[in-house]
């Protein structure tokens, strides 16, 4: 029977009576949706945690974020995390995708300190429920909030981080494992090192530029190997869970299809983004292209050794392969073209391409970075597919930003768009994709957009005390397509 919903959507959006209507959700296929500690907690001081990077920061200079906001209060999630269940739940997801606060569990940060049984009791709470309604627990270990105290002793550029973050992650398998089967070991790490290190984008807005990025990604990606191989031989045969990494993409398209130096400008914005961090868990290393040219420009530049430092053969022997699935964050598009025009080493002085938009594309009113490019999202998972042997992928974040109100429309034309090309990559072009997750549950805190970009697929009323949610039109939306299991 054909739902009013459907004749509606079908009026407000032709384009969605495809080819990809013709094709289904694989019934193994899981959908979820995702949100982060510091995102939507709250709570930022209760019960014993202490200030991550993020508190820290956005408390000594609250400039950093849009009308100067921050996460002290967020969702309230804390308070009100059966509420998000609930509305997981009705949503009719399989998983739901959240993060632990590492500043909650171990307030002291380091390796050796103290578990804080608060904070356990309170995602033991949220673990056991999720279960207890059939939802699977997918759990990012370090989604940005990093102990102010570890940024203290130089933060992911000290080698010495690895050793904490591997304490840290073995007490979330120790403490939780025996329920969490799938783990996220690292959100975004393009954003972690190049936004936060090498930028100031991100915090600790730590602004060293065309380094700060190179060692941090190096110490994530040690810290990924060890704590797989760590989970393979202590935890894997008794807990019996999968691990993966959440790379952050995009699609680059050469702004001239017919001309070589913008395609060889593509392929290697590519393999600066995202072969960055699936090569050397795929292949063993850094992608060639990246090897050779910053350690050509270092040499230029007098540096005594590369900027892009190296991995000994046995830690490329412990990252080679360290993953079970993996995962990305893709939201959207960008067209680039060779560029020479950047004056001290950066990434993108390394890269030597720049971007820009076709102007045809849609942009979010509420996100200048974001456009609506759903053929771009097919044309990475083929990529992926190519470039690494098509490895089973999960897409961890996906979403579009609006300024406010419940008919989202912006947001119901994306997900179609988005999900219709994901099923062709599926059916089509025999992509290996086996998840999808929307960003986000809910609206929450969106960095240093504060609360004016909103991901939420439940619109959160920021000026009421109750924090009050109402799901959006996209909710029903992506509702009748978990149900059906096709684009209606
Ligand atoms: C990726 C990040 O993981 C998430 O924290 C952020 O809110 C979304 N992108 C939207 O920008």
């Amino acid at each position: 029977m054909i739902s009013k919903l459907f004749v509606v959507i079908c009026i407000l959006f032709p384009q969605v009576l495809t080819d990809s209507n013709r094709y289904s959700f694989p019934e193994e296929f899981l959908f979820g949706v995702a949100t982060a500690a510091y995102q939507i907690e709250g709570a930022f001081d209760e019960d014993g945690k202490t200030y991550s990077i993020w508190d820290y920061n956005l408390h000594k200079n609250p400039d950093w974020v849009k009308d100067r906001a921050n996460g002290d209060v967020a969702c309230d999630s804390y308070h009100k995390w059966k509420e998000d269940i609930q509305l997981v739940k009705a949503l009719g997801a399989n998983f739901y995708r959240m993060s632990i606060a590492w500043t909650r569990i171990l307030p002291s940060g380091h390796a050796g300190s103290q578990i804080n049984e608060k904070a356990v009791l309170h995602y033991n709470n949220i673990i056991n429920e999720l279960i207890s309604e059939g939802l699977i627990p997918m759990i990012t270990i370090y989604h940005w909030d990093l102990p102010q105290s570890l940024q203290e002793i130089g933060g992911w550029m000290n080698p010495d981080i690895i050793d904490h973050y591997v304490f840290y992650a073995q007490t979330v398998f120790n403490l939780f494992g025996d329920r969490v089967k799938h783990w996220i070991t690292f959100n975004e790490p393009y954003h972690i090192c190049e936004e936060g290190y090498s930028g100031v984008s991100m915090a600790p807005f730590f602004n060293a530029s065309g380094i700060g990025g190179y060692l941090c990604s190096h110490n994530v990606l040690l810290s990924h190997g060890k704590i797989y191989r760590l989970y393979e031989k202590l935890y894997k045969p008794t807990q019996n869970g999968q691990i993966s990494i959440c790379v952050d993409t995009q699609w680059y398209e050469a702004k001239d299809q017919s001309s070589d130096s913008d395609k060889e400008a593509a392929e290697r914005k590519l393999q600066f983004k995202y072969g960055w961090y699936m090569h050397p868990l795929v292949k063993g290393n850094y992608p060639e292209v990246m090897i050779e040219r910053i350690d050509k420009f270092s040499e230029q530049e007098g540096f005594p050794k590369s900027r892009l430092p190296k991995f000994t053969e046995s830690e490329i022997e412990m990252i080679r392969g360290s993953y079970d699935f993996l995962g990305l964050n893709h939201y959207t598009t960008s067209l680039v073209e060779p560029s020479q025009n950047f004056s001290q080493p950066s990434q993108n002085y390394d890269t030597g391409v720049q971007a820009s938009d076709d102007p045809e594309w849609k942009v979010s009113e509420a996100s200048s970075w974001l456009k609506d490019v759903p053929w771009g999202f097919r044309k990475l998972l083929v990529w992926i597919k190519e470039e690494y042997k098509n490895p089973p992928l999960f897409i961890f974040e996906n979403g579009w930003s609006s300024t406010s109100g419940l008919m989202d429309e912006d947001r119901v034309r994306y997900i179609n768009g988005y999900l219709s090309e994901l099923l062709k990559a599926i059916h089509e072009d025999g992509c290996n994709v086996f998840g999808y997750t929307h960003w986000s549950l809910l609206d929450n805190f969106e960095w240093l957009e504060g609360y004016g970009a909103r991901f939420g697929l439940v619109e959160v009323d920021f000026n009421s005390p109750e924090r009050t949610r109402t799901p959006r039109l996209s909710y029903k939306v992506y509702q009748n397509i978990i149900k059906s299991r096709i684009i209606n």
